[in-house]
């Protein structure tokens, strides 16, 4: 069997250090390594709009950056097809019949959809669009055949939603859909990056993001005020780990290498970490480590998207050519799911024989 990924985001704002750990490194080496037979990457808008459906312009104006962060990380269109799901109408199409298998109280028991909705505060008035996004999310994932969906953790109910519709796709009908895994991010930092204020969740209004595009000054800047610990005081004091977000970044971010070339005094993080733990290594110290580390991380990224923002014409031309790549795909499946539950009247001259039949 082919092995196929698939994987996108909702085009709400540009990429920032989290998406990069979470997900975007890894799709990049999973696309250059050569095991994957196709890699699909989704720009979600349609998903974007269940919970934005009065603001399409924040979506519309977000699908460039996106794309522009995809592209400046090494996602490369010549081996991955990059597209834009409101240009797969295909898509409609599997979600409707979906919809048939999915009960109302499975998608209330859903935790990510329960979370969301308490956190958009949409109390009773739930929008019918959102409340079935879980299931949109198994048609994205479906029509590609996607064997391996490499996610972030808040996904996981969406994918044990998308692999029951799957189950109970091929057990009604006929087995045409393929069953997906979940790959999750290599380890807990990259799982969850805090903000740089120490707060678990990154977000645009808190200020406490990374984005792929800062200038190096904004990057420098913004690692010098970051959260560290509160107890730390003096340099001789033992510092503590939990909750540093400094050491939690370098956790993310850090490789032995790093410290050969910005480092020599440490072998590795755990000395270092155990050094800052003992008391007498210094909060800024620690944080200019971890500035050239980002830095150099950062870098080429910031280089490549400033080349790429000379054309972008090219950029929308790139997603053009993605989106009908990736429709012809859907159409086969959207086909092969039409036959299996026997939708396809006119191509089925069994069911026009019989039923002429009846009336002879
Ligand atoms: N729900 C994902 C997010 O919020 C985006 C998404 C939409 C997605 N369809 C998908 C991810 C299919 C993986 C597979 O980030």
């Amino acid at each position: 069997m082919s092995k196929i990924i698939l994987t996108g985001d909702r085009p709400t704002g540009r990429l920032h250090v989290g998406h990069y750990v979470g997900s975007l490194r890894r799709r990049v080496e999973l696309q250059n390594s050569g095991e994957y037979d196709k890699v699909f990457i989704m720009i979600a808008d349609a998903q974007a709009l269940t919970d934005n459906f009065d603001n399409p312009e924040k979506v519309r104006e977000n699908i460039i950056e996106v794309a522009l962060d995809y592209l400046s990380v090494g996602l490369d269109p010549a081996k991955s097809t990059i597209f834009i799901q409101s240009q797969i109408q295909e898509l409609c199409e599997l979600c409707f019949y979906y919809m048939n298998l999915v009960t109302v109280s499975r998608l209330q028991r859903n935790p990510t959809v329960k979370s969301e909705i308490q956190l958009r505060k949409f109390e009773t008035s739930i929008p019918v669009g959102f409340f079935t996004y879980p299931i949109s999310q198994a048609a994205d994932i479906t029509a590609f055949k996607a064997t391996t969906v490499p996610v972030g953790e808040d996904q996981l109910p969406m994918l044990e939603q998308a692999k029951e519709i799957v189950h109970k796709f091929n057990t009604t009908y006929a087995p045409v859909l393929v069953d997906p895994e979940v790959l999750l991010p290599e380890n807990d930092a990259c799982r969850r990056l805090p903000g740089t204020d120490g707060k678990a969740k990154m977000s645009k209004s808190l200020g406490n993001c990374i984005y792929l595009a800062d200038d190096a000054d904004t990057v420098s800047q913004k690692i010098k005020t970051m959260y560290t610990d509160p107890l730390h005081l003096k340099v001789s004091d033992p510092g503590h780990l939990e909750g540093n977000t400094v050491f939690t970044y370098l956790d993310a971010f850090c490789r032995p290498e790093h410290f050969e070339r910005f480092w020599p005094d440490y072998a590795n993080l755990e000395e270092l970490k155990a050094h800052y733990q003992r008391g007498g290594l210094g909060d800024v110290k620690v944080k200019k480590f971890l500035e050239k580390v980002m830095q150099e991380t950062l870098e080429p990224i910031r280089a490549r998207r400033k080349e790429l923002e000379k054309d972008i014409p090219a950029i929308y031309e790139i997603l053009k050519k993605g989106s009908e790549e990736a429709r012809e795909v859907a159409a086969q499946t959207l086909s092969e799911v039409k036959s299996a539950m026997r939708i396809n009247y006119f191509e089925d001259m069994d069911l026009i024989r019989r039923q002429s039949e009846k009336y002879m």
